[in-house]
Formats: C-alpha cells, structure tokens, sequence
C-alpha cells in the first residue's frame, strides 16, 4: 500500500509516537479508513478489490470518484480483516472509523454485472442496502477485535447494531433522526472548518440549538459531541495552522458549553487573547501568514499594503475557491494571497460594528473611527499598485484593491451627506457595490454589506425629507 502512495505514509512507529504523544496531553486518536469509495488509492496498491476490473491510479485532484471497493467478493473481508488486525494495535481507542461516505453515484455497482446478481440473490434492493450489508460485515470483523465501529451517516441503517456511532456532516436533520433511532452520534455538520466560514458562525452552531425540545433528555444523551473537519485539500503545511487556529478553540468552547451562551462579541474578545497564546505554545497560524506575506511581497519586509488588505477579506467560501475542484491539486503551492487570508477579517469586523453603532446612535467617535478606516483602505491601494509592480504574483488581486479604493471614497461621501443621495446616485453607488463584491485572488471583500446599509440610510433620509 505504501508503494503507492508518494512518500506520503506513516510508518507504524510514528503512528505510534504520534498517538503516544496526543495519549500524554489527553487526545484520543480515532483512526479513519474510508470504505467502500473514496479509497482509490487502495485500488492503486490491490486493484482486485474493486468493483471493476482495471487498474488504477492514487488520484492527485479532490473530489467523488466512482472507484468502490467490491462488498460482494469474499476476499475482501479477508483483506480488510487483515488490514485491521495491523492497524489496531497501533491505536488503543475503542472506536475504528470506516468512513461509509459519498459512494454517492454508485456507477461501478451498477455496471457489475456480478454485482447486481449478489444483490438479487441476497434481496438487497439498491446500492445502500448494499452498503449496510458491507457495513454490517464490518462491524462484525471489528467487533471481533474489540472495537466499536464509527461511520459517516450514510452507514445509519437500523440493522447495525446499536453501540455504532455515526458522525453527522449532512445536516441537522440526520442529528435528530439517529437519536430517535437509538444511535449515538458526533456532530461534524456546520463545523467544516476547511470551508473558511467565521468562528462566530461555528459559534452558534450548537448541536441541539434550536432543537432541544424535539428530543428527549435520553435521546439528547446519544449526541456526544462534535468533530471539526480540517480537509486537506487546500493547505500546506505552512498554511494548515492558520485554517485551524485560533478558530478551533472557539468550536471547543462551544461544545463544551450550554447552549445558551451565545455573545459573539465576547468570544471574539476572549478569542484574540487565546490565539496569541496558541502561537507562544508553538503553533504558527500569525507567523506562518507573515511568511506568505514577505514572499509575496518580492521577498521583502514591505508587507503594510498587503496586510491591510488582508486584513480586509476573507478566502471564497464553501467550495467556491476550487471552482469545479480544477483550480488546484495536492501539487499546488499554497503561498498565495489566499493563502495569507483568514476567515475573520479582523478590520471589517470592527468596520462592521462601528458602522452598526453610527447608524444607531449617529456619535461623532464612531464616525471618526469609520473615517479613520475608510481613508486608511482608499490610501492603501497607491501603495498596492507600488507592491504589484515588483511582485506579479498580486496581478490578480488588483482589482479588489481597486474596489476597496472606489468603496472607500464612495463611502467617506456618504459619511459626510446626511440629509440622503439622489436616486441616480444612489444607483450609481449601488453598482459600484456590487463590483466590489467581485472575487480577486480567491478572496473577497468583507466591508460591502455595511457600506450598503450606510447607502440605504441615506435613500431613506432623501425620501424622508421629500427631496
Ligand atoms: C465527508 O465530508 N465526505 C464526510
């Protein structure tokens, strides 16, 4: 198997190590080995126990592939036997994971001709009844080993027994459905951390919030807990802190918590202390960003226009910045201004909750403080066009500096109009918002929406006044 695989393997000594190490600061490891799909690289090393015949290759993009194990061939529950006994021991926790996600298409099932004949003879009416039969034999074999067996939701079938866990990433709706079915479970959905949503959404995403009341105190018992999901499709080893820092300890506090502590602000103030403390106990999510920084500023330390900037966006979210999973590979060089973004852009946080108090209150400090902001932003881009002529690795996010500029100025025009703008300005205004909310970089800007509302405060003002 590890033939196959690039260098990139552990050898069971340092998986051994590894899992003594977590064991020493009280983490238990959970070994995942995703069956029946989203193992080609195993069809790679023992294409034999695939579903077609045929050879295959370790796949370098991301993505659903249709290569899947055959559940019907003795044979592989001999393999996957084996394979197991030789994992086990090098992880003591109690519970196996065995994926059991996305064999969503079931292409290579349902072109088996032999396939098809197993399902008939064994009255197994479609592909997940296939599934569950493969999930059972597997919670056979590591229930042997002494092991209880975890799975993706895709494993839930009532067949299996009840000492399986399933780990939700589909929705809420799955949560609730397996603790009135009698199984326990840990809760992934809305914690994805790879997808580069803020801490203050993972936040609030508590298992049962709002569902207490459609559970049981019993059932609630069976959700124990959640999982944040660092994917790795779009980090390095440089960058990969920064997507789990400090964001993370926001997440754990969460799930440790009641589900009425729910202040957003305060976890942010709480959090900004916590991150430079992950960073002094060894972890690199400020640093390694510095890193990207001078890198992309020729290799220089004249890196102040692009932290401003940075400090302004936030990388596309969900599977946006893959688009159609061609964009990158496990070959991509992760330096990119992208890269150096993190999911909470701190500046257009403050930005945000001044421009919420100026509407509120209309106070002279919280329009200074958005003036301060607003000139500092339109400034910046002279600055970026100066770092873009010796670094064209930035060409591509000149136009969202250029955006920042045109929004700035439109903005700090707003600022200083009460009283309100004219329809056609305002329409003007409204389109030049709307460019800016344009992609540059696999990012974008995270100050459009609160400029917006300064821009609709001031047509409501235009109509009040009857101009
Ligand atoms: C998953 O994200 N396929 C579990």
């Amino acid at each position: 198997l590890q033939q196959t695989a690039h260098g990139d393997y552990f050898t069971q000594a340092e998986i051994r190590e590894l899992v003594a190490y977590a064991d020493q600061r009280g983490i238990r490891v959970v070994p995942e080995i995703d069956l029946p799909a989203h193992a080609t690289a195993m069809l790679a090393a023992y294409p034999e126990l695939a579903s077609r015949p045929g050879s295959y290759q370790v796949e370098r993009k991301f993505g659903i592939f249709d290569p899947v194990l055959d559940p019907t061939k003795e044979m592989n529950y001999q393999f996957l036997d084996q394979l197991f006994a030789e994992l086990i021991p090098l992880f003591p926790d109690p519970y196996v994971h065995i994926g059991g996600d996305e064999n969503a298409k079931g292409v290579d099932w349902n072109q088996s001709p032999s396939i098809q004949a197993f399902m008939k003879q064994h009255r197994l009416a479609n592909n997940h009844e296939l599934q569950a039969y493969f999930s059972r034999r597997m919670q056979k074999i590591l229930s042997r080993m002494h092991r209880n067996m975890m799975g993706w939701e895709e494993i839930l079938n009532p067949d299996l027994p009840k000492q399986t866990v399933v780990q939700i990433w589909l929705g809420k709706q799955s949560l609730i459905h397996a603790a009135q079915m009698g199984y326990r479970s840990v809760m992934s959905d809305g914690f994805y951390i790879d997808l580069m949503h803020t801490a203050g959404e993972y936040y609030l995403n508590d298992p049962l919030y709002p569902d207490q009341d459609k559970l049981s105190p019993a059932e609630q018992q069976r959700i124990l807990g959640g999982e944040a999901t660092m994917w790795s499709e779009l980090v390095s080893a440089q960058n990969v802190d920064s997507r789990i820092w400090p964001r993370t300890a926001a997440i754990a506090e969460r799930l440790w918590s009641p589900v009425e502590v729910r202040d957003v602000d305060d976890m942010y103030r709480r959090l900004a202390v916590t991150s430079v403390r992950l960073e002094e106990l060894g972890l690199t999510h400020i640093t390694a960003r510095e890193v990207i920084m001078r890198n992309l500023a020729g290799g220089t330390n004249q890196t102040e226009a692009l932290a401003v900037l940075l400090d302004v966006v936030e990388p596309l979210k969900d599977y946006h910045r893959n688009a159609g999973d061609n964009l990158y590979s496990v070959n991509s060089p992760f330096t990119l201004f992208a890269d150096a973004a993190n999911s909470d852009a701190p500046a257009a946080r403050l930005f945000s909750i001044a421009m919420e108090r100026f509407l509120k209150n209309g106070a002279s400090a919280d329009r200074e403080a958005l003036r301060s902001m607003l000139t500092r932003w339109r400034d910046n881009h002279r600055a970026m066009l100066q770092l873009i002529a010796i670094s064209p690795v930035l060409n591509d996010v000149q136009g969202i500096s250029a955006n920042l500029k045109n929004i700035s100025e439109l903005a700090l025009t707003l600022l200083d109009a009460p009283g309100g703008v004219t329809r056609d300005r305002y329409q003007q205004m409204q389109q030049s918002l709307h460019a800016a909310r344009q992609q540059g970089g696999r990012t974008e800007l995270q100050v459009v929406a609160p400029i917006e509302k300064l821009l609709e405060r001031r047509l409501l003002e235009t109509v009040e006044s009857g101009r």
